[in-house]
């Protein structure tokens, strides 16, 4: 009652003051009825990810069993030492250096993103090149620097161990043999996603301070609140907001904010997109447990959009989610960035030089001034996102 009679105050205030506060922004407190509800959706994130009925399976738990164990088997790789774990490992399911290696000592082009919450994300990839996690996961399988596999040696692997075949046979009704070779490999990717669905670490700090801080507006003393500096830095000065936002902290798009990158793959999602239109394991092609044409539709939009804003594809990067953000360095997909003072230090200078990266950099991503006690107060932001197993 009180709160939302607050709320309709400061509505109120905003429309009668309309041209008076742009004029003098920096006396609006913080946070403003928008804000508010920015706010307010950031916190409280479901224990289980979306549903994904492109796989019947993603949240069967039999499937998450076995995928666990092909999770963490190298045997699904050509050379036999590189797992799906090899690179998605620890706390943070990731890899402590920029890069990581994968079959005959090949190097990733990228830093592995964490598996943690990662069917919360609507795209996959840094540059979006999937559109489902079970598809996601024949990308790896098939790199030649990654797991270097194909459907040859994953079947002879599912052959192999006798519980695998079993479970397999159960599950799709028909044994590893009996499938062709890419639906093959879209049901391993589907056993390898409803496991994956099930390694999230969502409760964090972050949502007791957040409510706590929605409280403290509601009584008024929002400025005593140890989360003030650093929320009100998120939103305003920073900017964070306008991509990070929502219970994942990410707004399931893509945006050039200027990372150096001279590598063959710096125009990311440009260069991503038609092909994963155009990729037969896609939610709207044969291996799709769902085809009412929903996916069909989605994806048509994203191809017009490849037509007529192409120049928005160019050196983009998706937002990745912020959440675990303190287990899950170094930073961006190039690596680039050690520290979540790194991060800071980076959008407080506007990104890294024009040149060092292709395309054009998102308007917000220009010099912040922050001071140091801003910069401090979003590291302490950033590290209360860690959540619970
Ligand atoms: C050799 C290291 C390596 C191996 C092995 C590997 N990955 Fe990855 N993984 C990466 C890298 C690097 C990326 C980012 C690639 C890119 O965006 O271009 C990635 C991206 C991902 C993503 C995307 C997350 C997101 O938010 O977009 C998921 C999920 C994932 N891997 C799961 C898997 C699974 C499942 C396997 C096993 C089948 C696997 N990975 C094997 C390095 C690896
Ligand atoms: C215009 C949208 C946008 C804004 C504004 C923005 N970010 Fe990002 N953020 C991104 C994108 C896109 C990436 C990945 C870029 C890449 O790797 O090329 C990213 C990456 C990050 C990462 C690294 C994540 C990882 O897993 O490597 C952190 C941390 C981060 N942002 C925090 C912030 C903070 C703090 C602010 C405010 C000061 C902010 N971002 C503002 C879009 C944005």
């Amino acid at each position: 009652m009180k709160n939302s009679s607050r709320r309709s105050a400061r509505l109120i205030t905003l429309a009668t003051l309309g041209l008076a506060l742009s004029a003098c922004e920096s006396e609006e407190p913080f946070p403003n009825f928008d804000e508010l509800t920015r706010l307010n959706e950031l916190h409280t994130m479901t224990r289980k990810p979306p549903a994904d009925t492109t796989n019947r399976l993603a949240d069967d738990v039999r499937a998450a069993s076995l995928g666990h164990r092909l999770f963490d088997d190298p045997g699904l790789s050509s050379c036999g030492t590189v797992s799906c774990k090899s690179c998605h490992d620890g706390e943070g399911k990731t890899v402590k250096e920029p890069t990581a290696l994968g079959c005959n000592g090949n190097r990733t082009g990228r830093n592995p993103p964490t598996t943690l919450n990662a069917d919360y994300n609507r795209w996959f990839m840094w540059d979006g090149r999937a559109d489902r996690l079970w598809n996601q996961a024949i990308l790896p399988l098939t790199s030649p620097i990654e797991m270097d596999s194909n459907a040859t040696v994953v079947r002879a692997r599912l052959n192999a161990v006798a519980s695998y075949a079993g479970e397999y046979q159960e599950l799709f009704n028909k044994s590893p043999d009996a499938t062709g070779d890419d639906e093959l490999l879209a049901n391993v990717g589907k056993l390898l996603q409803a496991y994956e669905r099930t390694t999230n670490r969502t409760a964090a700090p972050f949502d007791e301070d957040v409510k706590r801080f929605i409280a403290a507006v509601d009584a008024g003393t929002e400025k005593d609140d140890p989360a003030y500096l650093g929320l009100k830095t998120y939103f305003r000065k920073g900017q964070c907001i306008v991509c990070h936002k929502g219970v994942t902290m990410a707004d399931n798009l893509f945006h050039n904010i200027g990372v150096k990158d001279a590598s063959a793959g710096a125009p990311g999602q440009v260069d991503a997109t038609q092909k994963m239109l155009d990729w037969t394991f896609n939610a709207a092609g044969p291996y799709s447990d769902r085809r009412d044409g929903a996916d069909a539709l989605r994806l048509e939009a994203v191809r017009s959009d490849l037509v007529n804003k192409r120049f928005e594809f160019e050196g983009a990067y998706k937002t990745p989610t912020l959440r675990n953000i303190a287990l899950t360095g170094p930073y961006m997909h190039t690596g680039e960035l050690a520290t979540l003072a790194d991060v800071v230090e980076f959008y407080d200078k506007g990104g890294d030089p024009v040149g060092t990266f292709v395309g054009t950099k998102t308007v917000t991503i220009q010099e912040l001034g922050l001071t140091d006690e801003e910069k401090a107060s979003l590291v302490k932001l950033l590290e209360s996102m860690t959540g619970a197993l």
